[in-house]
């Protein structure tokens, strides 16, 4: 299954993706999706089966040492033939760090240990009450 860059023609096939998980933050607001998938040091990757987008991935980096994964979803029709482990590798080589960090639902735990990795206790912070504003 071949990963390529992602271009703005693959936008509603990464929110289709995203609305298939219950993720709100991009498909609430496609332009402002766009700009988040293709700002300055962010890398995103989708993969394509027979012309449509059937996993993305997206991650920041400092382009050096340090990246850190955004997103990463394949469709479930799609899953256990190796198309996440491809994403990631992608992103790996585009991102130019050697180390990838994350926070992750329990249900993509047996996904993230199949990498040589290590697991550390990880917060997220808001700017804000998270169940005032939208992200
Ligand atoms: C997590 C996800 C991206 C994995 O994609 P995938 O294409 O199915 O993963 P792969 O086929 O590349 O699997 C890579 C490895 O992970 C293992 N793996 C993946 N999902 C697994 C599962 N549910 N249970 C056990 N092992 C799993 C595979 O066995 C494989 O191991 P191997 O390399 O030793 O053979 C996909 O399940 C998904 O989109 N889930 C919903 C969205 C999500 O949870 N995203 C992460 C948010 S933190």
């Amino acid at each position: 299954m071949p990963v390529r860059d992602f271009t703005a023609d693959d936008l509603e096939g990464v929110l289709a993706l995203t609305r298939a998980e219950g993720w709100p933050s991009y498909a609430a607001d496609p332009a402002r999706a766009l700009r988040a998938l293709t700002a300055p040091g962010i890398a995103t990757v989708v993969a394509e089966d027979d012309g449509i987008v059937i996993g993305f991935a997206t991650a920041g980096s400092d382009g050096e040492i340090q990246a850190y994964l955004i997103n990463i979803a394949v469709a479930q029709t799609h899953r256990g033939k190796g198309i996440g482990k491809a994403l990631i590798v992608a992103l790996f080589a585009r991102t130019d760090a050697g180390r990838m960090d994350l926070v992750s639902t329990e249900g993509a735990d047996a996904f993230y240990r199949s990498f040589p990795h290590r697991t550390l206790p990880g917060f997220r912070i808001f700017d804000a009450d998270p169940r005032k504003i939208h992200h």
